[in-house]
């Protein structure tokens, strides 16, 4: 449904988005996870066809993002990241005239608007002026002129920022509920939104994709890679050469003041559990183990090395 081929954006001769490609399948939901400034608002502005990409191409629902951009309009749903909201316009006037443009038959507009309103729970504040909204009710009726025309595609950026815990509960429901008959991509920052929320997670960092899986593939590929936490009375470098040296280890980091005990941290092969090697083989060398543990990695522990290995 939405095909993204070697897309590079450049602003002012600065690299915003670097080669990316991926591929969301119909009725998917796809979360684009990354930090601030990794190019996640740029990516979606290309493919709400907002503005052209330097390099590259997009295509939504087959049609090209800057050839046939009417086509694409059509069919998409945006939530920007700072909604176009009219703020003197009352919540159910405002929906009315985005429903006017998106060519919403006269006939069917009030049907449509009061659907809307009540997915996003806005139905109580449908008389108020919208400026004068809370900033979570603003963003819900950012999410509610996203949806109506009902589009084959929503793209939503940052779809939960700025809501209360139950308000972020109701729109994170709202999403599910709305896969299968449509296709979504969301933008976060927040790792627990993709876990809950996203069949598959892109994470981008400076514009490029480091990473591309299920939460579970993602959180999976680093628990293959088990860690070990080991507290060595023993000089540090000493300690990292000899760990690095057994068998199954990828990495030691270990750090120690002279004197006071080195705290050390092992990465090790998928699948394999080396605390009594590892432990022998301190042992062996004649230093004291004081301390050792495994340590379970988590999404946020993927997405933490993933991002910073980059840099
Ligand atoms: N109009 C612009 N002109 C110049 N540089 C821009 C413009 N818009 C974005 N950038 C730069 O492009 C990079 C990516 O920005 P983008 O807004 O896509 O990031 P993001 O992932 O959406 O971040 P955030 O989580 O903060 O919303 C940043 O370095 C940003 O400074
Ligand atoms: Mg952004």
């Amino acid at each position: 449904m939405i095909e993204v081929e070697h897309l590079t954006k450049v602003y002012n001769g600065r690299k915003a988005v670097e080669d990316i490609s991926f591929r969301v399948e119909k009725g998917e939901i796809l979360g684009f996870l990354g930090p601030n400034g990794a190019g996640k608002t740029t990516t979606m502005r290309i493919l709400t066809c907002y503005m052209p990409a330097t390099e590259g191409t997009a295509r939504v629902a087959g049609y090209d993002v800057f050839e046939e951009s009417l086509e694409v309009r059509k069919r998409i749903g945006y939530l920007p990241e700072n909604p176009p909201l009219y703020h003197e316009m009352t919540v159910y006037s405002y929906l009315d005239f985005v429903a006017r443009i998106k060519g919403t038959p006269p006939s069917k507009r009030k049907s449509h608007i009061d659907d809307v309103m009540q997915r996003t729970n806005i139905g109580d504040v449908r008389g108020r002026v919208i400026g004068r909204l809370s900033k979570g009710y603003k963003q819900r009726v950012g999410v509610a002129q996203a949806l109506l025309n009902n589009p084959e595609v929503l793209v939503l950026d940052e779809p939960t920022i700025g809501l209360d815990p139950k308000q972020i509960f109701e729109v994170r429901s709202l999403i599910k509920h709305l896969a299968g008959d449509h296709t979504v991509i969301l933008s976060t920052h927040i790792l627990p939104e993709v876990s809950m929320t996203c069949n598959r997670v892109v994470i981008i960092n400076n514009g490029k994709v480091v990473a591309m899986d299920t939460p579970e593939g993602l959180a999976n590929q680093m628990k293959g890679a088990e860690r070990v936490a080991l507290l060595v009375d023993g000089p540090a470098e000493a300690v990292r050469e000899k760990l690095l040296a057994v068998e199954g280890v990828l990495d030691v980091k270990a750090e120690g003041i002279d004197g006071s005990p080195s705290k050390v941290t092992v990465e090790c092969r998928l699948n394999t559990d080396l605390r009594r090697t590892l432990a022998a083989a301190v042992v062996n060398q004649g230093w004291g183990l004081l301390e050792l543990r495994g340590i379970s990695v988590s999404l946020e522990d993927v997405f933490i090395n993933l991002i910073t290995k980059e840099e």
